[in-house]
């Protein structure tokens, strides 16, 4: 359990709050390249960490962040027009480039110098990855971008897609670190049934009191959880999280790597970011399709918005009769049964009311790194090592069978590519 003030810090992440200022101590993914508008296209609103901005290209191609009120008397710049190399509010036609520059002034005489004086508050943004990321911390301290394995890859070997969630960041994020409830959650009610194309659904149910093992990283910590698969094997998981609000699982063996990001939109409501990718090779179509269509990684949504399908307001289109018969939640899609569960504790979970046990290791290690972090960052202004060390993010998740006295931490296998390796090290591999 939480007190009531830890899970304010934990959830709140406005300006001034102690995790916002951690969150902005980094540049946060904001948006899928695919959403940003092309040049002098209509602007688009991102509410992002309880800000309200807009989102536009000029005629450049340059990307502008703008708070999304004028700095005259606070009309929506979403409204605005979008003009020659710069965003004009049609409340009384003051005119802004990508930068928060005022450019013109019409309603004061010609020669003012107030024009020259007035800004939009802008936040540097830029595209990696097929993502839009924006830094909102302070303008002076601009961080290094993280050095994430797919921000380095073609084009043609990402696929990135972002939905609503309608709960806290921290909520969201918990489900994704919670090993224990895959064996349950997205089970099937007939198990003799269940898909064993990738031998790891059976692994989930021989044993679901997996052992947690948390190892600290650069970045954040590992989430080692072992079951028990033979007589003197465990099988063991090692999931990422990464500071302020990133996940990695480990795939399937033939399926495409993942990085989910949890990014609170406001206090109540999150973004999901999801990017998967093949270090290896461009993504076949065929896969393509399927997240297309919102499965398994991604989320199925209303078509041409972030808005998903299967949502608290519907029940999720649960099926009774499915879920009698066939699946444990009668919930169609892995992403929609993980928002059901984290959406239904309510918008904002209260915490003091839990009953943790074991197997909530990787969730009660979350939430203590992130509040330590953030009342160091917001009291102490003491940042994060991986804000600076941009190859903490240089990570994977891993999988693999271990004999039962092999400690995770010691395996190779599991190790080489779990834990950041020295920039030193990653240049000599990249020479
Ligand atoms: S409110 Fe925007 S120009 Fe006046
Ligand atoms: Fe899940």
């Amino acid at each position: 359990m939480l007190t009531p003030e830890n899970n304010e810090i934990l959830t709140r992440s406005g300006p001034g709050t102690p995790m916002g200022q951690l969150m902005r101590a980094y540049w946060t993914p904001a948006m899928t390249e695919a959403e940003v508008p092309a040049a002098d296209e209509a602007p688009v609103r991102l509410q992002l960490l309880g800000e309200a901005l807009v989102v536009f290209r000029d005629t450049q191609g340059r990307i502008g962040v703008l708070e999304e009120h004028c700095p005259h008397r606070s009309a929506s710049l979403f409204f605005g027009r979008n003009e020659h190399d710069g965003i004009r509010c049609v409340y009384h036609g003051w005119k802004f480039d990508v930068t928060g520059q005022c450019v013109d002034m019409p309603t004061e005489p010609a020669g003012s110098p107030m024009c020259a004086k007035t800004r939009a508050r802008a936040f540097p943004a830029r595209l990696a990855g097929g993502v839009l990321w924006v830094y909102m911390g302070d303008p002076a301290q601009v961080p290094p971008m993280p050095d994430f394995e797919w921000l380095g890859l073609p084009a043609s070997h990402v696929y990135v897609s972002r939905w609503e969630q309608d709960c806290n960041y921290a909520q969201a994020m918990e489900g994704e670190l919670d090993s224990a409830h895959v064996g349950f959650l997205h089970s099937l009610v007939d198990q003799t049934d269940a898909d064993d194309r990738k031998l790891t659904g059976r692994f989930f149910r021989a044993d679901t009191a997996p052992l947690w093992k948390i190892i600290p990283t650069l970045g954040g910590f590992l989430a080692c959880n072992g079951r028990k698969v033979e007589a003197d094997k465990r099988y063991w998981r090692v999931n990422q999280f990464l500071l302020p609000f990133y996940t990695m699982i480990p795939p399937h063996p033939a399926d495409a790597r993942l990085v989910r990001m949890w990014v609170p939109m406001s206090d109540e409501r999150c973004w999901v970011l999801c990017a998967t990718f093949r270090p290896d090779r461009p993504l076949g179509e065929k896969e393509l399709a399927a997240w297309r269509n919102g499965d398994n990684s991604h989320r199925r949504v209303v078509p041409g918005t972030t808005r998903p399908t299967e949502r608290l307001d519907n029940n999720y289109l649960i099926d009774r009769e499915d879920q009698k018969k066939r699946s444990f939640t009668g919930i169609a899609g892995v992403r929609a049964q993980d928002a059901m569960v984290s959406e239904s504790a309510g918008p904002i979970a209260d915490r003091s009311r839990e009953h943790l046990g074991s197997s909530d290791r990787a969730v009660v290690a979350m939430r203590r790194m992130l509040i330590d972090a953030a009342v160091s960052c917001g009291r102490d202004g003491v940042k994060p090592a991986s804000a600076s060390q941009p190859h903490a993010f240089a990570v994977r998740a891993n999988q693999t069978v271990l004999p039962e006295d092999l400690d995770p931490g010691q395996s190779d296998e599991l190790m080489a590519t779990a834990k950041p390796r020295s920039p030193e090290a990653s240049m000599e591999t990249a020479k």
